[in-house]
This record gives C-alpha cells, structure tokens and sequence, in this order.
C-alpha cells in the first residue's frame, strides 16, 4: 500500500495536531504519525493554564507570541466544537499569581508596572481586597496579581479536538507509527521509513516533543531538546473553592476544572528521566496546595501522573525550516507553553509551509544554536 501525504507530520502531540488541524483546514492532506497515541505525553500531563501573562517574566518575542496565541483560543473552541462537538472547555476567569513575601511582592508588582507599560492588564489586590476576591485563600499571602488575560482549557480534550478536527477536514492521524528514519534525495525529505512501512510526503514537519533531537540527527542536525520532567496530582474539594487558576510563589499552581477536579502542577525536575510520581513530588504538592487553599485538606484524592516538559537550550521553540533542506520544517521545544502556544503554532506554521506567510519568529529560529556554536568557535570568520 503506497501511503502518500502533501504533509508529512511527525509527532502528535499538541504541536502536531495543531499544525495538523490548521493545514488540512485549508485543504491541505496530512498525515500525522505518533509513536504512541495522540496526546500520550507532555500534552495530556499539562494542566491547561494559557499563562501568557503569568508565566512571562520579561517582555520580548516568546510574550509577543504567547498573547497572540492566547488571543486565538475563543476562535479555536468555537471552531473546534462546531467542527468535532469536543468542547475544550476554556475559562477566561483569569490567573491570580500570589506573593508570600515582601520581595515575592516587590517582584509581582515589578511585574504589574511592565506589563502596564506594554499594555496588559494586571491588578495587585491586597489585604481585605484580597480576602473578599478569593476566600478559601491562606491569610498567609500578601498579595497577588490578578491577569484577567490568561485562562485555561483542559488539555487532555485538546488534543483529542485537535485530531478529530483533524480526521473531519480529510487528514489522517496515524498511532503507533514509530519513524526510524527519514529518506532523502539531495537536498529533500522524501519519506519517512516507520514499523509501518514508508510514507511518503511533499513536506516533511517534525513535531516530536522530546524526542525531536533524535529525529532531526537523522537529517545532520544537532539540536538539544532536554526533558523537564514535572508530577501533578488531582483533588477534588466537596464544593467548588475558587474559579480562577491560582498560582504560589513556589510555582505551583491550582487550575480548578468544570467536573470539580483541581488540577495541581507541577514540580519541575531536568534530568530526571524516569516516568511515574515519587512521593516525594507528590507530598511537596500537596503541602504547597494546602498552603494555598487550607480547605484542599478535606478534597478527596484522585489521582497523580507525570510528564515530560521539552526544553531547548534557551528555553524557547525552534520553530521554522531547516535551511540545509528544502522541504523541512521542525516544531518543538515549548517547554512550559505547549498549550498556549499550540494555536499560533499551528497557524503560523501551517501558513509557512504553504507559502502564504513568513512569521516574524527570527528569535525562534532551529539555526539559532549552529550560529552561536560556529561564532564561539571563531568559524566562518575569514
Ligand atoms: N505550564 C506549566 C508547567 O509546565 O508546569
């Protein structure tokens, strides 16, 4: 069987199928090959939060691109419910980032007057204010900094969206499809070999999470993309205590869910490859969790499960074609913004590769890397 696609795309994670989702919109065929099933990894572990402004510490291009892609979300969940009745359940009720200290405060309301300058809207709420707006929270916290910007959605229902709207405009998603190698004629991808025999495509996208390094060796490239591993667990209170995703000092955070569950992420450990939750993990969350809602004592415990974050060297995607080929592109590396970024990902790298729209995503660039590596070493200086 000669299994052929205008757009080859490897990984279907929420990268994937985003990029998947937003080309075969647009008539393109595409074909999605995942190793395990759609979403096993990094993408189902996230707790949803589109944290463009919360997770941000600085202005610059990676903000640019988070609030363009969170801007994206209502468009998305409509279209998405029309296209494949999965609702991915956004809530705008907005982050509330909380300070437990004076330099915790000092630094959030550093934070306030930055993005006030570029624009967004951020309010510090303190004392009585505080208390009145969020009352199943600690009286330890100072303050907090309300961003009515960010949300969530419920990640897991993401990618299945995604893949189902996918299928509904004429793409394939293909699972358990391991690629062990890309064929190549000059400067071309031409196909790839899988446990499933060869599918040849026009355009090669590879999308693989954290195993991107390892599929771009196959085409000469070195790229770091680490593993940040992160352990969350789910509770669900008696009676719905907050609305709004809150996130303590200590980077956890507690991203409340429609079917009552709270959502508590997540520790962050680089260079622990082992899959599964230590107690260890397990026991700091929930310390941390309580210390943020007192009442989360009493919430049942449902569940605990861990994830993959990728991370490239700057912390930031690689995002475009690769120049030593013609027909390839790389999309990955999103560490702690899979979620969030997935709907600029996909329509920006959808309108890349069909030669619509060059994104302006110098600071995103796979050569990066090759450049800073040749310039430390003095190369291609006459
Ligand atoms: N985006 C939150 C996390 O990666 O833990």
């Amino acid at each position: 069987m000669t299994q052929t696609a205008d757009v080859i795309i490897v990984g279907g994670g929420v990268i994937g199928c985003a990029i998947a989702y937003a080309l075969a919109e647009k008539g393109t065929e595409v074909t999605v090959l995942e190793r395990d099933r759609i979403g096993a990894h990094a993408s189902s572990a996230a707790a949803g939060m589109l944290g463009a402004q919360v997770e941000m510490s600085f202005p610059g291009p990676m903000l640019d691109l988070c609030l363009q892609s969170r801007e994206r979300y209502p468009l998305w969940q409509h279209r998405l419910l029309e296209q494949t009745g999965l609702d991915i359940e956004l809530r705008e009720e907005g982050i509330l980032r909380l300070a437990r200290t004076e330099e915790e405060v000092k630094a959030l309301q550093e934070r306030e007057n930055w993005q006030h300058r570029y624009g967004l809207n951020a309010s510090w709420i303190e004392g009585e204010a505080l208390s009145l707006s969020e009352p199943s929270l600690s009286r330890e916290w100072l303050g907090g900094l309300h961003i009515s910007g960010d949300g969530q959605v419920l990640a897991p229902r993401l990618v299945q969206a995604l893949a189902q709207g996918v299928r509904v405009n004429g793409g394939s998603i293909e699972e358990g499809v391991d690629v062990h190698d890309v064929v190549t004629k000059g400067r071309r991808a031409t196909a790839v070999e899988t446990n499933r025999g060869t599918f040849y495509g026009e355009m090669l996208v590879l999308s693989g999470g954290v195993w991107l390094s390892s599929l771009l060796s196959r085409l000469g490239m070195s790229l770091s993309v680490s593993p940040v591993k992160g352990e969350s667990i789910a509770l669900r209170p008696q009676r719905p205590l907050f609305q709004r995703t809150l996130f303590g000092s200590e980077g956890v955070y507690l991203v409340p869910k429609r079917d009552g569950r709270v959502l508590v992420g997540a520790t962050e450990k680089p260079g622990d490859t082992r899959p599964g939750v230590t107690a260890a993990g397990a026991a700091w969350l929930l310390q941390e969790a309580i210390r943020l809602v007192p009442a989360l004592k009493e919430a049942e415990w449902i569940d605990a499960w861990s994830g993959f974050r990728p991370r490239t060297a700057d912390g930031l995607p690689v995002l475009g074609p690769l120049s030593a080929w013609n027909n390839v592109f790389v999309a990955g590396g999103h560490f702690r913004n899979g979620i969030l970024l997935a709907p600029a990902t996909g329509e920006g790298m959808a309108a890349w590769i069909l030669g619509e729209k060059v994104p302006e995503w110098e600071a995103f660039s796979p050569e990066r890397f090759q450049k800073v590596a040749i310039s430390e070493q003095g190369g291609g200086r006459p």
